[in-house]
C-alpha cells in the first residue's frame, strides 16, 4: 500500500501563557497520519495528547497559546489559517471525538437536531435532508431504530448510545481525518470493543486517517497500525505496531508495555509500573526529559536533549542509547507479547 500523508505535524510546540510563565504542553512533536490507517498516540496522563489534538483542530484559547512548527493538510498549513477558514476545516474534514459523551453533547437538543446542525454548517444542505442524513449516520454507527432516536435527547440514551452519537456526528461530514481522545474510556469492556470496531469499519469504508489517543495498549494492539509514543510533550518513539510490541528501543516504551497485565502471565507478579512521577512543565528536566526516570542515563542523557532519529523500519527513537540497545544481544526480549 502506497503512503499518503493526509496530515502530517512536523516540530509542533504548543505553549501556554500561564501565571509561572510560559510553559511549554508539547514540544518539538512530529508525526504524520496517513490515508485509512490508525496512528495511536499513548503515553502517561499530562504528557500532552489531548494538547497535541486540540492543536490540530485549532480548539486551544489562541489569546494565551502560542503555536509554533506546522500542521500541513491537504498541502495547507492549519497553523496559519485564519479562523474562518478553520471553522471550514473542523468538524468537517478533520473530526474529533471526546473522551466524554455528556459534556461534548447539547442536552436540551435532539441529538438529530444536533448532528443536522453540523451538516447544514458545512455542506448548505435543507434541515430536512440534514436529519435524513443524521438518521443515515445513526444508522451506520449501529444504533437501532434510528428513525425513532433522532428525537431523543442525549439524557435518553446509554453511554455506549451517547458514544455513538458523537461518533455519527463527528462522521457526518465524511471527513479525511478523525481523531478519537480516548473515546471509550468511559465505556464497559463490552461497548469499548464494539465502538472500536466501529471506528476501524467506517476508517475503511470512508478511507479516513485515525489518530486514537489512548492510555491503553490492548486498544493499540487492537486496531493501530502505527504508534506515537509521546513523554513529556514530546514524541519519544514512533514506529510501527508490531515493532513497538516486540522490538521497542526506548526504555519509556519499555516501560509501558511491562505495565500491560499479561493474560497468561503470572497474576501474582507484581505489574512493573516505572518508577517516579511525571515532572511538571515548570520543571522540564535538562538534557533527556526521561533521564531523571531511567535505569540507563549517564552524563549525556543528564546534559543534553538527543533528537528523534529514525533508526530503519519506519522507526524512530529519542533516545542516547538507541544504537547501544539496537547492537545489544537479545534486544527484542524486552517488549511484552500481543
Ligand atoms: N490551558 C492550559 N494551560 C496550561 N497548561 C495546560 C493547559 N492545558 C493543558 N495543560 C497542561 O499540559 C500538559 C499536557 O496535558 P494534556 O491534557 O495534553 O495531557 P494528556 O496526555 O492528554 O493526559 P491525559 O492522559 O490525562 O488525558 C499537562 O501538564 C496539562 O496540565
Ligand atoms: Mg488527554
Amino acid at each position: 500500500m502506497s503512503i499518503q500523508p493526509l496530515l502530517e505535524v512536523k516540530h509542533l510546540r504548543t505553549t501556554f501563557a500561564t501565571e509561572q510563565g510560559p510553559v511549554a504542553a508539547v514540544d518539538d512533536v512530529t508525526f504524520m497520519v496517513s490515508k485509512g490507517e490508525t496512528v495511536g498516540v499513548v503515553g502517561e496522563s499530562g504528557c500532552g495528547k489531548s494538547v497535541t489534538s486540540e492543536s490540530i483542530m485549532r480548539l486551544l484559547n489562541e489569546k494565551t497559546t502560542t503555536y509554533e512548527g506546522e500542521i500541513l493538510f491537504e498541502g495547507r498549513d492549519l497553523l496559519k489559517l485564519s479562523k474562518s477558514e478553520m471553522r471550514k476545516i473542523r468538524g468537517n474534514k478533520i473530526s474529533m471525538v471526546f473522551q466524554d459523551p455528556m459534556t461534548s453533547l447539547n442536552p436540551v437538543q435532539t441529538i438529530g437536531d444536533q448532528i443536522a446542525e453540523v451538516i447544514v454548517i458545512h455542506q448548505k444542505v435543507s434541515k430536512g435532508t440534514a436529519l435524513k442524513k443524521a438518521e443515515e449516520m445513526l444508522k451506520l454507527t449501529g444504533i437501532p431504530a434510528p428513525e425513532k432516536r433522532i428525537h431523543e435527547y442525549p439524557h435518553e440514551m446509554s453511554g455506549g448510545m451517547r458514544q455513538r452519537v458523537l461518533i455519527a456526528m463527528a462522521l457526518a461530514c465524511r471527513p479525511k481525518v478523525l481523531i478519537a481522545d480516548e473515546p471509550t474510556t468511559a465505556l464497559d469492556v463490552t461497548i469499548q470493543a464494539q465502538i472500536l470496531e466501529l471506528i476501524d469499519d467506517l476508517k475503511s469504508e470512508l478511507e479516513m486517517g485515525v489518530m486514537m489517543i489512548t492510555h491503553d495498549l490492548g486498544v493499540v494492539a487492537e486496531v493501530c497500525q502505527r504508534v506515537v509514543v509521546m513523554y513529556l510533550g514530546q514524541v519519544i518513539e514512533e514506529g510501527g505496531v508490531e515493532t513497538l510490541f516486540f522490538n521497542p528501543l526506548h526504555p519509556y516504551t519499555k516501560g509501558l508495555l511491562k505495565s500491560i497485565p499479561q493474560i497468561d502471565g503470572d497474576r501474582t507478579e507484581k505489574l512493573h509500573v516505572i518508577k517516579g512521577v511525571v515532572p511538571p512543565l515548570t520543571a522540564i528536566p535538562t538534557g533527556c526529559r526521561f533521564a531523571p526516570r531511567c535505569a540507563f542515563a549517564d552524563e549525556q542523557c543528564k546534559s543534553s536533549t538527543p533528537d528523534l532519529q529514525e533508526i530503519g523500519n519506519g522507526q524512530k527513537v529519542r533516545c542516547w542509547k538507541a544504537d547501544e540497545f539496537l547492537n545489544k544481544e537479545g534486544h527484542g526480549q524486552n517488549g511484552a507479547t500481543v
